[in-house]
């Protein structure tokens, strides 16, 4: 499905993923580009910083939360000589192509917008007036990202469940626009959401979420780790005491990391009564640590050598940028008639 296709993925550096993050959306998005570059396509992988400034105000932060996401996906695969990988910021086509964009930009449709909405609701939540805190950057985020979208001709945008409104948005923009000039000036985005991929529960049940402090560090030392997985929720039935394993969450959260055999072996050993809860966080514990330890190695060494890193970022820019002038060039162009 992937022939020949250009498949685009941003990311917001803010907050520092966790494993859930990791097998969650991270390590499918890389197999999903990877698997793209195979069957003859193409992959963007983009740090969206511009998207992030609009609720992130700290250089200091945004400069970590960028050397930190950047490291990340190398480290989980990325290969920066196949994909395009690269900052928001460092292509300048970007704002000129949302600039243009507004123009083709129903306001009803930012309104509607899941970024903007989840704010207003939290704002009504806590009593305050609908917009308290509410700056245009985040109101206008869905054209930002349509500019991201339509500037390197994606077909295929892979996201999360929250962002397919904004894909759709993207899609209706372009769709306008080519209408109007009665020309297909931009490639029509479609969204890529898979159903399949893990949800990971945190270590008290719910979804892992920073938000809800459940989560298991991603590279990390063992030590932080073990002490994250050893706090996952439990009872006190003895080890004796057959158990259905699907109602386990320690089980929960090893099927999205063990093999079907691994997963058998745990789940066995709960129904008949010979792993307890010891067994089978060490289990998991081996798992994680089976599953990172590579990527973790490359990880701090990327963390430490930095400016291998950024010097890569500079090249995917460059890389990047002929496309996202063309776009530019051919909007132009019709706009104004050029
Ligand atoms: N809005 C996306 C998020 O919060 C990040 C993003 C910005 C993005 N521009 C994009 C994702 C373009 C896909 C395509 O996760």
């Amino acid at each position: 499905m992937f022939e020949g296709k250009t498949i685009l993925t941003g990311v917001k550096p803010t907050g520092t993923p966790h494993l859930g993050n990791y097998l969650g959306a991270i390590k499918p998005a890389i197999a999903l580009g990877n698997k793209a570059l195979e069957q003859g396509g193409k992959h963007y992988m983009f740090i969206a910083d511009y998207h992030a400034i609009n609720a992130e105000k700290n250089p200091e932060i945004l400069r970590e939360k960028t050397k930190e996401i950047s490291c990340i996906y190398l480290a989980s695969g990325l290969d920066p000589e196949k994909s395009f990988f690269f900052r928001q910021s460092d292509i300048p086509e970007i704002p000129e192509i949302t600039t243009i964009l507004y123009a083709y930009t129903p306001k009803g449709f930012m309104n509607k917008a899941h970024a903007y909405k989840a704010a207003v609701d939290k704002n009504r939540e806590a009593g305050k007036p609908d917009d308290d805190g509410i700056n245009m950057g985040l109101y206008t985020y869905p054209t930002l990202m349509a500019a991201d979208i339509v500037a390197y001709d994606s077909d295929i945008v892979p996201v999360g469940k929250d962002q397919v409104q904004h894909v759709e948005i993207a899609r209706d923009i372009a769709g306008a626009i080519n209408a109007h000039y009665n020309k297909e000036l931009l490639k029509l985005p479609t969204y890529y959401f898979d159903d399949n991929v893990a949800v990971v529960p945190g270590v008290d049940g719910r979804k892992m979420s920073k938000s809800y402090g459940n989560v298991i560090p991603l590279f990390e030392d063992d030590k932080s780790i073990k002490k994250a997985i050893f706090s996952i929720k439990t009872d006190s039935r003895p080890m004796e005491e057959p158990k259905n394993p699907d109602e386990i969450l320690v089980y929960e959260i090893y099927k999205s990391i063990a093999t079907p055999e691994q997963l058998k072996e745990m789940g066995d050993g709960l129904r008949q009564g010979k792993l307890g809860y010891g067994h089978i966080k060490n289990m998991l514990l081996d798992a994680v640590i089976a599953e990172i330890k590579e990527a973790r190695e490359k990880y701090n060494y990327y963390m430490s050598h930095f400016d291998e890193v950024e010097e890569m970022l500079q090249k995917g820019a460059q890389k990047a940028r002929p496309a996202a002038q063309a776009t530019l060039k051919r909007l132009k162009d019709a706009v104004f008639g050029r």
